[in-house]
């Protein structure tokens, strides 16, 4: 492999303030190599581009889910491929650390995943209500206390948590079936879901794994025997409210005002990313994404208990999100997600994609990835490996993919070129985040 010059890589550490090492590059700055990928000669950059440190990610990312990447790696392509109005999209859009980041940073978003769960999860983040709003909507939900369960979660919670899920889950039910279901609710609603169960006091359930990762009553009974513990009473209501406070706690005012102003216009789907019918062609400036890992994550059995809070078919989701065991089933799927991606990008637009380490790194997919994209006809403009030493915080918001106390993540980058002659006189995506 051909050694090069990092050259104007060198702006991703002046960004930084101070300069950054790899695990191949002790010295300092990343490592720029050429590899030979499908025939194709691709510009490979490893380095620690973002870290935890760095920039502290806005506290309003920090809701749960599986597989999540953290806001400084959307951040980092947004920043430099993108202007203040341009859109970004991002078609498995999980949680939305894509979109939300790009709200903050003043950008038009278009948010897509197969998963209803992640409109419910993004959207109300777009419009915080006031801390006494909250507090006001609470307070009026109607307490009827009935034990109606249908489901059996006494594993989960004590009997008087179970009848305040209950109230509140059937006062939601009934505001969105009579169309009357506001900012307010649809907050509370995002919050509760992800309070129902996880680890710490903080959340409604007795110790179980973490929220985004639901386990089976069966699984929970036995995790109870185990500790020795049965389920003791929380005041969801009081613990919505100190969550909430938590994911407003670094939201500056204009931070605020940016993310209004683009909730006016914010697009959500729950399309399958092959299909994005109303997404209009060359509409788009920036993807960033990362797509469904082969078999790595049952989004379905984790998500069961959220689907039910929600009144929605965890089957029926869980028959529609991608789940591919075989890495040709991968870029079957995949290949039909680009020729989306490349009808839907401006000329001159990016897609900045996403593999993570599959398989703890036996599977190089970021290597797939290029000549699906190019395939598409998009230009690959190069892969970047980030590379960094984990922390506490960036092992709780982060990741599924954390082993050994480093994290990687891995991006192709691609292009899609301009149509009309003039693409002397425009600074191309490469040149504007200086792989070039
Ligand atoms: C790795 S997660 C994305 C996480 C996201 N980057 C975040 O920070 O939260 C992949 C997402 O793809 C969604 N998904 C799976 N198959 C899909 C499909 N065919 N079309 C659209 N979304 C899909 C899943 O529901 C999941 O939310």
């Amino acid at each position: 492999m051909n050694k090069m010059n990092p050259g104007r890589i060198g702006l991703f550490t002046s960004d930084r303030g101070r300069a950054e090492g790899s695990a191949e590059s002790p010295a300092g700055g990343p490592v720029t190599e050429l590899i030979q990928v499908g025939g194709e000669c691709v510009r490979k950059y490893t380095g620690e581009f973002w870290t935890a440190g760095q920039r502290r990610g806005n506290s309003i990312h920090e809701i749960s889910y599986r597989a999540c990447f953290k806001p400084q790696l959307p951040a980092f392509f947004i920043s430099r491929l993108t202007e203040p109005g341009d859109v970004v999209y991002d078609p498995f859009s999980g949680r939305g650390t894509t979109v939300i980041e790009a709200a903050l940073l003043g950008r038009g978003v278009i948010s897509n995943d197969r998963n209803p769960l992640s409109i419910i999860l993004t959207r109300p983040r777009l419009k915080p209500p006031t801390l006494d709003d909250i507090a006001d909507r609470l307070e009026k939900i109607p307490v009827s206390r009935e034990a109606e369960y249908g489901v059996d979660l006494s594993m989960f919670f004590h009997r008087d948590t179970l009848a305040e899920i209950l109230d509140l889950r059937r006062y939601l039910s009934d505001r969105s079936e009579s169309g009357k279901e506001d900012q307010i609710d649809s907050w509370i609603r995002m919050v509760a879901t992800n309070r129902l169960t996880g680890h710490s006091r903080g959340f409604f359930s007795v110790y179980t794994l973490p929220p985004n990762q639901a386990v089976s009553p069966e699984r929970q009974r036995k995790l109870n025997e185990r500790r020795s513990q049965t389920p003791e009473y929380r005041d969801t209501h009081s613990l919505i409210l100190t969550k909430s406070r938590s994911l407003v706690r670094n939201l500056s005012a204009t931070e605020r005002e940016m993310l209004e102003k683009t909730s006016r216009d914010a697009v959500f789907l729950s399309c399958d990313a092959r299909s994005t019918p109303c997404i209009p062609e060359d509409s788009v400036m920036l993807t960033v994404t990362s797509p469904p890992f082969l078999d790595v994550v049952q989004y379905r059995l984790d998500n069961w208990l959220r689907c039910w809070f929600n009144m929605l078919d965890s089957d029926l989701i869980g028959n529609q999100i991608t789940v591919t065991r075989s890495v040709q089933d991968w870029t079957g799927v995949m290949t039909q997600v680009f020729r989306e991606l490349h009808r839907i990008t401006r000329p001159g637009g990016a897609v900045a994609f996403e593999v993570g380490e599959v398989r703890k790194g036996t599977i190089r997919l970021d290597e797939y990835v290029v000549p699906l994209g190019t395939a598409a006809g998009f230009s690959c403009e190069g892969i970047l490996i980030n590379r960094q030493r984990f922390t506490k915080t960036s092992n709780i918001w982060g990741i599924g993919n954390n082993r050994a106390g480093t994290n990687t993540n891995r991006i192709v980058l691609f292009r899609k070129s301009f149509r009309i002659n003039h693409q002397e006189e425009i600074e191309s995506p490469e040149e504007k985040t200086g792989l070039k």
